[in-house]
């Protein structure tokens, strides 16, 4: 891959290319909508990811090019950047603004990104990017920041640049995954531990709805809102920073605070789920991927019934894999309303998988789903 990008970018840019760098899309094991509520979370990085490859210019401009995309751009060095538009240089560019807020960048550079994450897919192809922006530039121009920075940098861009308002997950998954581990991250407090995830008898499945995902962001800005609310209301009585600091025993002494039923199923998600991870982390770390299957179900028929963030497609995929006799648990990942669904299938099956669930998401849905078998890989890499 480094090689054959390495020409790519010679016949681009007419000059050596002078570091490759690597980061990958990430899958939530379990903990789901629970990051911007303070709580546990679960991810891990995938081998799908974001390859960019650089090399300085003398001429004072930041040249913008990626194989996946036909718009290319350039931009003088300057000292602040505003969105233009919706393309995918946006993610990089909002980098460059982020990073020139505090540090100088003086060489220009020119940038020629790949990736095979599928995009809008809810495997976070724009963590990825915004991760290995801020990485590489790290890199190249010796900024000093620590992994965690430059997650937090990335989610900022996120949420300020292109204007979603996500958690901190996705982009510390990207940045600090390794391989075969999950990684428990308390996402109040950005303490983190990695656990072993050797599925040995099974793969991890990623199955792709291939549903359009337009609503998902103003959906998802709801979501936020709503455990706002749930929060506000709660705080009547005691004194929370966020849900995730609630267990299940204070969170039933005070539930009578929220009155409105659809805040009060968004807040009980939130509750249990972030109750899930805890268990999921011990089944995990004694291999009883048994358990830790029940938990991917009980996840997803809660993100189903009380988040309300799940669809027909994330939901034929889970019955299907429910009624496979070789799948040990599945559950949707990330923000919902489509993307991914993920679960663990007992090696040796993934063509039998393929075929059967080919057929039955598509008499359902209308059109195909698309599965890919990941090994758990590692975040954000110079190679
Ligand atoms: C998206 C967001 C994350 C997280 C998940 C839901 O992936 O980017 O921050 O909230 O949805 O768990």
């Amino acid at each position: 891959m480094k090689t054959e990008l390495s020409d790519k970018f010679f016949a681009h840019y007419q000059q050596q290319a002078t570091a490759t760098y690597f980061t990958p899309g990430r899958v939530n094991l379990i903990g789901e909508h629970i990051d911007y509520n303070g709580g546990l979370v679960m991810p891990c990085a995938v081998t799908l990811g974001t390859w960019l490859v650089v090399a300085p210019n003398q001429d004072q401009v930041i040249r913008f090019k990626s194989l996946n995309f036909s718009e290319e751009q350039s931009f003088p060095l300057a000292s602040s950047y505003t969105k233009t538009g919706s393309e995918w240089f946006n993610y990089p560019l909002g980098v460059f603004n982020e990073i020139l807020k505090t540090k100088k960048i003086t060489t220009g550079l020119d940038l020629l990104f790949y990736g095979n994450i599928p995009v809008a897919s809810g495997l976070s192809s724009s963590a990825s990017i915004e991760v290995i922006t801020a990485y590489a530039l790290n890199e190249q121009f010796d900024l000093g920041y620590s992994r965690q920075e430059i997650a937090l940098l990335a989610q900022k861009v996120e949420n300020e640049f292109i204007g979603v308002n996500c958690g901190i997950m996705d982009q510390f998954a990207v940045t600090f995954g390794e391989k075969n581990k999950a990684i428990v991250l308390n996402c109040d407090t950005l303490k983190y531990r990695l656990v072993d995830c050797k599925p040995g008898d099974y793969v991890l499945a990623i199955i792709n709805t291939n549903k359009p995902r337009k609503l998902s962001e103003s959906k998802y800005n709801e979501r936020v809102a709503e455990c706002q609310t749930a929060l506000a209301q709660l705080n009547q009585e005691i004194t929370l920073n966020n849900l995730c600091e609630l267990t299940a025993d204070k969170f039933a002494l005070h539930s009578h605070l929220i009155t409105d039923p659809v805040i009060l199923k968004r807040a009980t998600h939130v509750i249990t789920e972030n109750d899930r991870v805890t268990l999921a982390a011990k089944a995990l770390s004694e291999d009883n991927f048994e358990d830790f299957g029940r938990l991917m179900y009980a996840s997803h028929q809660s993100l189903k019934d009380l988040y309300e963030v799940s669809g027909e497609e994330l939901d034929t995929v889970v019955e299907f894999c429910a009624q496979y006799p070789h799948v040990v648990g599945a559950r949707m990942t990330g923000a919902g309303f489509g993307g991914c669904a993920i679960a663990f299938l007992a090696k040796g099956y993934e063509d039998d998988f393929v075929a059967k669930i080919t057929p039955y998401y598509e008499e359902k849905v209308g059109y195909a789903p698309e599965v890919y078998f990941s090994d758990i890989g590692n975040g954000a890499s110079t190679i």
